[in-house]
């Protein structure tokens, strides 16, 4: 016998390889019980010899203990998302749609690096769940979800249980984050659904779905019993050289040992580019897992830097969205939802329908008007249709197929004139094509308020969905989104799922779990809460751009900024231009605002970071009763969300043009340029008169000389981080 140290570490090499010949390689050589009779000896020598067992070893992949919620963490490199173009062909939208929005985005990349030959890496974009993976000296040390692109839930536990994730990288550099996604096969999410079934449970809607609810578990034992992958793509911050294009990362990746796509294509030309995202249509429903679309990105990536990056996606890379899966089915029935802000929508009730991965019994109708223009009757036979995470629509009626007593749909009539919800009055709103419930005390509306506020996102709140959100309003737990905050164990244990005949309670254990929930929303950051607020205009986007340049609330209820952006809009309106001058300028110091890149820019014109609609409403949200009631309870609260102000008092950065050359020691030139971004200034490739700085490492060279020969102040690396 070999000592047990020995056959320790040959064993963990063993069911190390066969991990990477079954999910890298596809080829796996030895049967599950030869596998499984390699893991129980693993496990009883470990047993045997506690001393001897280290964190990296294949039998800590369900090591973990159950967790009460998941820590933050800040991503090194921010995690971007990919702006679409989707496959129909829409004339109205020429830059996303279609062929055209692909050569729009294959001449945008063209200008903006004149005269380079692009090479473009077509991917299948799998539908999962977007993760960054930190190694460090080659140990998986922290997993995390994308969450707002900047912070994430740190799911390390729950991630070590996946086994097509390597625990340790023999040979990777000092610090490798591996971007990629996890998902489940359409065969794990079948087995995962057929086991909910059989416990009494509800199944989940899709493969996205189980793969996102399963990671969100809180007891590691639990996620290792579901059928996750990974596949990777892409790299976070690295310690060391970059691969010089996408096709040698993804090589690179596969040689660490990540799984990664089997199919990708290398394109030239427009053509071929189209020629690739037709044949993966073909060939993408036999891979076994869902995708719903072709990931195209440029494939050099040095380029990439000068091509750049708007709000939170890529400029060098899009995300191809195919044509959505239609099927046909019967409408039974139109019910009307009530939003949270009073808006009627109209669902159409449907017999069931599987289509692409989930089972469809409702579609949204949009509103009354399009309901009319498509004539759409109950009893009638529809085409139904899903793109992705989009809600299933209905596209159009099959006349031939229309019963004959099918009556045209009378929207007011259909309700009697009155909120389904709350009975109140209903009114058509002048302006838009919407039927509103005036009634700001509409239990529907309340409940709507109380979802978006707990929805992922914003505040996050677990658990505190449909029928737990529609319940803590009906039973009068909750009136406004902020009462969760007075929500306490016992009360909330004993709430009433059910209805008064049968009752079901929501029960201790999920009640705790919610509070701890909403007492760790308490130091979250202002751009969640401000998403979660659901004031008008104020999306997700925004609410991170108002937090990049606020302090607090408070701090955005008395916004000198969002002053200036509405003085601004007044002034260039009036056409009182050396004002606009004067505030655009303010605007761009502060780095509110970028300077144009329009020729013959002037102050005036500069690029606002919110604009004047949204400054308006947000102003205007603030200051009126329910938002003035909403700071108090706040304050009342203790609660202060704070911002992440980017800019104090002008940066040097702001507003400003640099230009990075040579290399940095600190970080990647992206890296530096997403920081400069963050300051407000911008970063371009090449020195004119316009630059204001260039930044040069060792190796600088031809700019160097440029920004001599024009007299722009050049500073070294040193330099430039005091600066930043
Ligand atoms: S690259 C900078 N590649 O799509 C680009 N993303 O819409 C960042 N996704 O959050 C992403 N397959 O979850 C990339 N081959 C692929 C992908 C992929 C799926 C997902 C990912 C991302 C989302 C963006």
């Amino acid at each position: 016998m070999p000592a047990p140290k020995s056959r320790i570490a040959h064993l963990r090499h063993e069911i190390e390889d066969h991990d990477r010949r079954y999910y890298v390689e596809a080829r796996p050589s030895v049967s599950d019980a030869e596998y499984d009779a390699l893991f129980r000896e693993l496990r009883e020598l470990e047993a045997a010899h506690p001393d001897l067992v280290a964190p990296d070893s294949p039998t800590q992949r369900v090591g973990g203990k159950p967790s009460t919620g998941f820590k933050q963490v800040r991503h090194a490199a921010p995690m971007l998302s990919l702006d679409n173009i989707f496959a129909k062909e829409d004339p109205k939208k020429p830059t996303t749609t279609g062929i055209s929005g692909l050569r729009h985005f294959a001449h945008s990349v063209h200008e903006s690096v004149p005269g380079e030959p692009l090479e473009w890496l077509v991917e299948p974009k799998v539908d999962g769940v977007a993760m960054s993976l930190r190694y460090e000296r080659g140990a998986f040390t922290t997993g995390a979800t994308r969450g707002d692109g900047e912070t994430g839930d740190d799911i390390t536990a729950n991630l070590k249980t996946i086994r097509a994730i390597p625990l340790h990288l023999p040979k990777a550099p000092a610090i490798l984050e591996v971007r990629g996604e996890v998902f489940m096969t359409a065969e794990g999410f079948r087995r995962v659904c057929d086991e909910l079934v059989a416990a009494g449970d509800e199944p989940f809607a899709n493969a996205r779905n189980s793969a996102a609810g399963s990671l969100k578990q809180l007891d590691p034992a639990a996620v290792a019993k579901r059928p996750l992958h990974f596949i990777a793509y892409g790299l976070g911050e690295i310690d060391g050289d970059t691969p010089a294009t996408q096709s040698d990362t993804l090589e690179w990746l596969k040689s660490l040992g990540f799984p990664t796509h089997r199919w990708t294509k290398l394109c030239h030309s427009t053509d071929e580019l189209m020629a690739a995202i037709e044949e993966l249509d073909r060939v993408r429903d036999s891979f076994g897992f869902e995708t719903d679309g072709a990931v195209i990105k440029l494939n050099n990536v040095a380029l990439r830097e000068r091509v750049g990056y708007h709000s939170r996606a890529p400029k060098w890379a899009k995300a191809w969205k195919y044509v959505a899966e239609q099927a046909e089915t019967k409408l039974r029935d139109i019910t009307v939802q009530v939003g949270r802000t009073g808006v009627l929508t109209p669902v159409a009730e449907l017999e069931p329908v599987f289509l692409r991965g989930s089972t469809i019994s409702r579609a949204t109708l949009h509103n009354e008007d399009e309901i009319m223009r498509k004539d759409i009757r109950v009893g009638d036979t529809v085409i139904i249709e899903k793109a992705g995470e989009v809600i299933p629509a209905v596209v159009r009626v099959v006349i031939e197929k229309r019963p004959p007593h099918a009556e045209p749909f009378d929207f007011a009539a259909h309700l009697g004139g009155k909120c389904p919800a709350c009975g109140h009055a209903i009114r058509r709103h002048p302006e838009f094509a919407v039927w509103v419930c005036e009634n700001p005390a509409c239990p529907a509306q309340k409940t709507r308020r109380l979802e978006y506020f707990a929805k992922r996102g914003a505040l996050d709140l677990e658990g505190l969905g449909g029928i737990v959100a529609d319940k803590l309003v009906e039973r009068g737990l909750v009136s406004e989104p902020l009462d969760v905050f007075d929500l306490t164990l016992d009360p909330l244990a004993a709430l009433n799922l059910g209805t008064d005949d049968e009752p079901r309670v929501f029960g201790e254990k999920n009640a705790r779990k919610l509070l701890e929930a909403v007492e760790r929303a308490r130091t979250l950051p202002l751009a969640r809460w401000l998403h979660a607020l659901a004031i008008p205009e104020i999306g997700e986007e925004t609410a991170h751009d108002l937090a990049a340049h606020h302090d607090d609330l408070d701090s955005v209820a008395s916004s000198e900024l969002l002053r200036d952006v509405l003085a601004l809009d007044r002034a260039r309106e009036a056409k009182e231009k050396d004002e606009a001058d004067a505030i655009g300028q303010r605007l761009i110091d502060a780095g509110f605002a970028k300077s144009s890149i329009k020729a013959k820019a002037t102050p005036r014109d500069a690029v606002v970071v919110v604009g004047p609609v949204a400054a308006c409403a947000a102003l205007d949200w603030f200051a009126s009763k329910p938002g003035r009631d909403v700071l108090q309870r706040f304050h009342q609260l203790g609660i202060e969300p704070k911002g992440r102000p980017r800019v104090k008092g002008g940066h040097p950065f702001a507003g400003k043009t640099l230009v990075l050359t040579g290399t940095l020691e600190r970080m990647s030139r992206g890296e530096a340029q997403e920081l400069v971004r963050a300051v407000g200034g911008n970063v371009s490739s090449g020195v004119s008169k316009k630059t204001d700085f260039v930044v040069a490492g060792p190796g600088a060279g031809s700019k160097l000389a440029d920004a001599q020969k024009l007299g722009v102040r050049v500073l070294n690396e040193v330099e430039f981080f005091e600066m930043l």
